[in-house]
């Protein structure tokens, strides 16, 4: 039986990733005990850079793309998944080292399978998809290092994006008063005041410091920006308060110094969502099906596409011309 995917390729002349449409069969796909039928998968950063090879996350070639899924087992040899269950998988490797979601059909090994969690959907679970999975991550490390709302105001920076607009949603539901970050304000303040910001502000209206230590402003952040717009929050948070590092759509780098650590106690924490822990992985799942549930999910979903769409969809995104998740019906 053969099947459409998003298959990404090195060209040897450019030394570049690109990838096309084509049709392939389960034998070619990488190995695992579960072949899933893939009903959705999300668009991601991640993907386009991958799929365009403006980002290099592909550690082999040839390789269907896409970060996560979600499906209905068709088969499986492992005792406990059957066919039928109604499951997702992200990270681990799927659309890095191994054949992802951007397809109709993906064979994985069954310790990767979640089943779907209760009080989800398969497509909620993709409208959320890495970047819902992501957020609820930041938002858990966050509370465990005793994050709590009196500390103050949290900023979401890159607020327009998937992780930011479900980092705003979510803690906004948990009694934060949040403040979105976004460079373009001017377009998204309404949708992210809708998503639960108290504020939706950009660099101008912050005006922040350059110096070590500056003024208090904010309890803590989630960060998906990076360079110099985190090392100023970082100048600027409160006493104990966390920063969760997540991505670098502005820029890698971080100049920073020690004061903020050692004179307020203020801790950066990592988040990688593709090297999370499976039980730390299948419980935030739950957490998104119940006490970290998005109550804007048909908002934050700003496109629905099939996989003939993808390329164009890359583009857009890398472009900036998209806010919210896009998610790809792959049937
Ligand atoms: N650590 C992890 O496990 C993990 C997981 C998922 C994603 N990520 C990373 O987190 C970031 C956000 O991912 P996403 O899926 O939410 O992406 P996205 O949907 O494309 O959102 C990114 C947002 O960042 C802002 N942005 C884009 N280009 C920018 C630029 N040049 N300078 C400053 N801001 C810019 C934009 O928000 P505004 O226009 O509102 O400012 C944009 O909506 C990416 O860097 C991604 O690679 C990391």
């Amino acid at each position: 039986m053969s099947f459409l995917a998003c298959r990404i390729y090195l060209n040897e002349t450019t030394s570049q990733a690109e990838h096309r449409l084509e049709q392939m069969d389960i034998e070619q796909l990488s190995d695992g005990e579960v072949v899933i039928r893939v009903h959705y998968s999300g668009i991601n950063y991640k993907d386009a850079l991958a799929a365009t090879g403006r980002g290099q996350i592909l550690k082999k070639f040839p390789l269907n793309g896409g970060i996560d899924l979600a499906g209905i087992v068709e088969s499986s040899s492992h005792p406990d998944i059957k066919p039928g269950d109604e499951v997702l998988v992200n990270g681990c490797g799927l659309g890095e080292i191994h054949d992802g979601g951007l397809a109709q059909y993906a064979r994985i090994p069954a310790d990767w399978v979640i089943p779907v969690p209760t009080g989800l959907t398969m497509k909620d679970c993709m409208i959320l998809g890495t970047a819902g999975f992501t957020a609820a991550l930041a938002i858990h490390r966050m509370q465990e290092n005793h994050q709590t709302p009196d500390k103050g105001p949290i900023i979401v920076t890159g607020s327009s994006g998937g992780v930011g607009s479900f980092a705003v949603n979510i803690l906004s539901n948990l009694g934060f008063e949040v403040i979105a970050h976004s460079g373009r304000k001017e377009t998204y303040s309404e949708y992210l005041a809708d998503l639960g910001a108290s504020k939706v502000v950009d660099s101008t209206d912050l005006n922040l410091g350059k110096r070590p230590l500056e003024k208090a402003q904010f309890g803590g952040a989630i960060d998906n920006v990076g360079g110099e717009l985190l090392a100023q929050i970082i100048a600027h948070t409160n006493l104990w308060g966390n920063i969760a590092n997540i991505g670098l759509a502005d820029n890698h780098k971080l100049d920073t110094t020690v004061f903020p650590m050692i004179l307020r106690g203020i801790s950066l924490l990592g988040v990688s969502s593709t090297n999370c822990p499976m039980p730390l992985r299948k419980s935030i799942w739950q957490k998104l099906g119940q006490e970290y549930k998005v109550n804007r999910l048909s908002s934050i979903l700003t496109k629905e596409a099939k996989l003939e769409d993808v390329s164009e969809i890359f583009e857009l995104l890398l472009d900036r011309k998209l806010h919210g998740r896009v998610l790809i019906d792959c049937q």
